[in-house]
């Protein structure tokens, strides 16, 4: 599969119903991608970050679990805070909610999970060093998205478990102290590899030249 830049970008989407779950991912190709991914900016070329690659069925399933009980409790708050936002009348809604929802009860079946972490923890700390944290891994995790998308193979951004996040690092043996968690990432092969552009509001509804 060959993707300009431009569908590459427009087409690299959240991917939950249409992951293989009966395909083997292969640790070559997620090495692969990783190695591209390491190749995204961060602050001071420190690079403090440390990925934990999960394809043991057992150690998939002890996360599944912390999901699991992560978005049940997350649904419960989010209902009321969906409701107020006015985000359940939004379009896709529905859709959204189905797919996560759908996400969560699979993902002891997903090939291969993905932790990205970074050095640091951020509770209570000042913006400056909060972005700059963040800004050290969560572009690397982008990248990490566009190359398994380059490669026939999908991922779907998620936090929820970080509700959790201690007890994933229980799982996994992160040094809690030492590192934040950034998000979970399923990795799998796609359902075919069509994927369109998303709906999202036009850059001139958000943009302020020279002054807001
Ligand atoms: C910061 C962040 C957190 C997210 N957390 C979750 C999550 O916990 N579970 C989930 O199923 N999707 C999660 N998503 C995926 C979003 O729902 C998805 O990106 C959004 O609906 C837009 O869909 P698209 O990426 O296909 O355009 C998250 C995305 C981002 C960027």
């Amino acid at each position: 599969m060959t993707l300009s830049s431009d569908d590459l970008l427009t087409t690299t989407r959240a991917v939950r119903k249409r992951l293989d779950l009966d395909k083997p991912v292969e640790r070559a190709v997620v090495e692969e991608c990783l190695d591209l991914a390491l190749q995204a900016p961060n602050g001071s070329n420190l690079q403090g970050w440390q990925w934990v690659i999960v394809d043991d069925r057992d150690q998939i399933a002890a996360l599944a679990r912390i999901y699991r009980e992560a978005i049940e409790a997350y649904s419960k708050e989010y209902d009321t805070d969906a409701l107020r936002m006015g985000a359940s009348a939004t379009p896709g809604f529905d859709r959204l909610t189905e797919s996560a929802t759908y996400l969560a009860e699979n993902l002891q079946r997903v090939p291969v999970l993905v932790v990205p972490c970074i050095n640091g923890r951020m509770e209570g700390a000042g913006i400056f060093h909060q972005a700059s944290q963040w800004g050290s891994v969560l572009p690397a995790a982008w990248s990490f998205m566009l190359a398994l998308r380059s490669r026939g193979l999908g991922s779907a951004w998620t936090t929820v478990h970080l509700n959790r996040e201690k007890q994933a690092a229980d799982v996994l043996g992160i040094p809690y102290e030492r590192y934040t968690q950034a998000g979970l990432f399923p990795v799998a092969y796609t359902l075919g590899t069509e994927f369109k552009r998303a709906a999202r509001q036009p850059s001139s509804s958000v943009t302020h030249w020279n002054r807001w």
